[in-house]
């Protein structure tokens, strides 16, 4: 049940893996070290300062296995739900492997899971983020986007005075496509691959008005966009997931989608799903979703904003947290997410959340990473179609619709067209990578 194209390797040099294993993990480690010494110096207990000495020289332990191509070994049990699917998948395929000749979406996801080992077996720090201030300090330097966007939609969605069914039709599919494309670019600010922004950078990355989302639906280079609205169009109270990516501002930008998703009736209940530890640098976690919510109803983040900027954030940190109350946004985090398996072995592997997910009527997929765990992360032809690449969450009986909404941070594409890569390709050389480019692919399931 594998797909017939050869998996991208640590050691294939032509691929963004080997840049990803060889320098930008060890990178990202070195940055979680120095994350965890700063809260060292800000301790006074001493049992707790000899503990989390202890993180750290697992840290360093694990830098060693990664820059010498260690072995993997089975993850020690720290009582998490996963650690039999590490530890199966370790045992029957990866006995002998190392982080260069195993699937690099395998090798990268463990190290993130060795990464969470060298926190999750002390005894005071078990649920510790090396992540955490980062994230939180990117969302606090987004304030232009984070107004633009509070100030326009603070006030529920309403239609025009007197607009007729045909221009409140047009008004929805317009704002559809906007938000559906602010949700799709909000995924750029992922910090595994921007280390070091400027204010500047973060600006650029964020625009969010019409004119430029217009310029950018051109860099859309597989684009459902009308397929997707005409599946969301048709429903009325419906179910929609979201399997999130990045916390701050790429969440923000999901919540604001979600939210308009709920009030304009088209879904009556969205279910949000995290993970359950901090996992490829700036993915969201239940701890990241409170934050989210409670500093924009509670919190001080943006010093210079004037009063309406803050109150208008408030007015939406309200609403949010108001759906979350009545049930209509739910958070959930399923141990799965937090694997190297793909996306093609949910049924199997974790058969509840695949029932679960049959059970909605539309799962956005959100950016790179749970983009190449739904193609398997292997070298495709560019034009397989989308619903071809993800395998049995197409096929299978029960398959909900599924849409990815990825800006292309890494070697894998599906649903484009060769003429298109090829030229890319050759012109571009660095397109797969750089976040310029992205995909909203759809596929509609097999539900009935
Ligand atoms: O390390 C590479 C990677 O796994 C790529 O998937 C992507 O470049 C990044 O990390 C994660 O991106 P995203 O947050 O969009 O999943
Ligand atoms: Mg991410």
């Amino acid at each position: 049940n594998n797909p017939p194209w050869p998996a991208y390797r640590g050691y294939h040099e032509f691929s963004f893996a080997h840049e990803t294993m060889g320098k930008r993990l060890p990178t990202i480690l070195g940055k979680a070290i120095d994350d965890t010494i700063k809260t060292l110096n800000e301790q006074s207990e001493e049992e707790m300062m000899v503990d989390l000495n202890g993180c750290i020289d697992r840290m360093h332990v694990l830098m060693h296995d990664l820059q010498n191509n260690a072995k993997l070994r089975p993850i020690k049990d720290d009582g998490e739900g996963d650690i039999p699917l590490w530890n199966r998948e370790l045992a029957k395929f990866f006995r002998e492997s190392t982080f260069l000749n195993s699937p690099w979406l395998f090798a990268e996801a463990y190290k993130y899971r060795r990464l969470h080992e060298c926190f999750s077996i002390s005894k005071y720090w078990s649920t510790y983020d090396v992540f955490f201030r980062q994230k939180c300090d990117t969302f606090s330097r987004s304030n232009t986007a984070v107004f633009e966007l509070s100030q326009r939609f603070a006030e529920p969605f309403h239609y025009e005075a007197n607009a007729s069914e045909d221009e409140k039709l047009k008004a929805r599919e317009l704002l559809f496509h906007e938000l559906t494309q602010v949700c799709l670019w909000g995924n750029a600010t992922d910090l595994s691959l921007l280390i070091n922004m400027t204010e500047d950078d973060i600006k650029n990355l964020q625009s969010t008005g019409g004119e430029h989302l217009a310029a950018t639906e051109k860099n859309i280079l597989g684009n459902h966009l009308d397929r997707l609205w005409k599946l969301v169009s048709n429903m009325k109270g419906g179910r929609i997931d979201f399997v999130l990516d990045n916390a701050g501002f790429e969440l923000y930008c999901d919540c604001v989608y979600a939210d308009w998703l709920v009030q304009s009736g088209i879904a009556s209940e969205i279910h949000f799903h995290g993970k359950r530890f901090a996992w490829f640098v700036s993915d969201v976690t239940r701890k990241d979703w409170n934050w989210l919510l409670n500093s924009m109803v509670h919190g001080s983040l943006f010093s210079g904003a004037t009063d309406d900027q803050i109150a208008s954030l408030r007015q939406i940190g309200h609403r949010w947290k108001q759906y979350e109350k009545e049930g209509k946004w739910v958070y959930e985090q399923h141990p799965f997410w937090c694997t190297g398996y793909t996306f093609w072995s949910i049924s199997n592997e974790a058969p509840d959340l695949f029932l679960h997910l049959s059970e909605s009527d539309l799962v956005i997929f959100k950016g790179d990473l749970n983009h190449r765990k739904l193609t398997y992360d292997c070298q495709t032809p560019s034009d397989l179609p989308f619903n071809m690449a993800i395998g049995p969450l197409a096929s299978e009986d029960g398959a909900p619709p599924v849409a990815s909404l990825r800006t292309i941070k890494s070697d894998v594409v599906v649903g484009v067209d060769n003429e298109v890569a090829e030229r890319l390709d050759k012109e571009e050389p660095g397109w797969r990578i750089s976040g310029k480019y992205a995909v909203v692919l759809l596929s509609d399931g097999r539900k009935d």
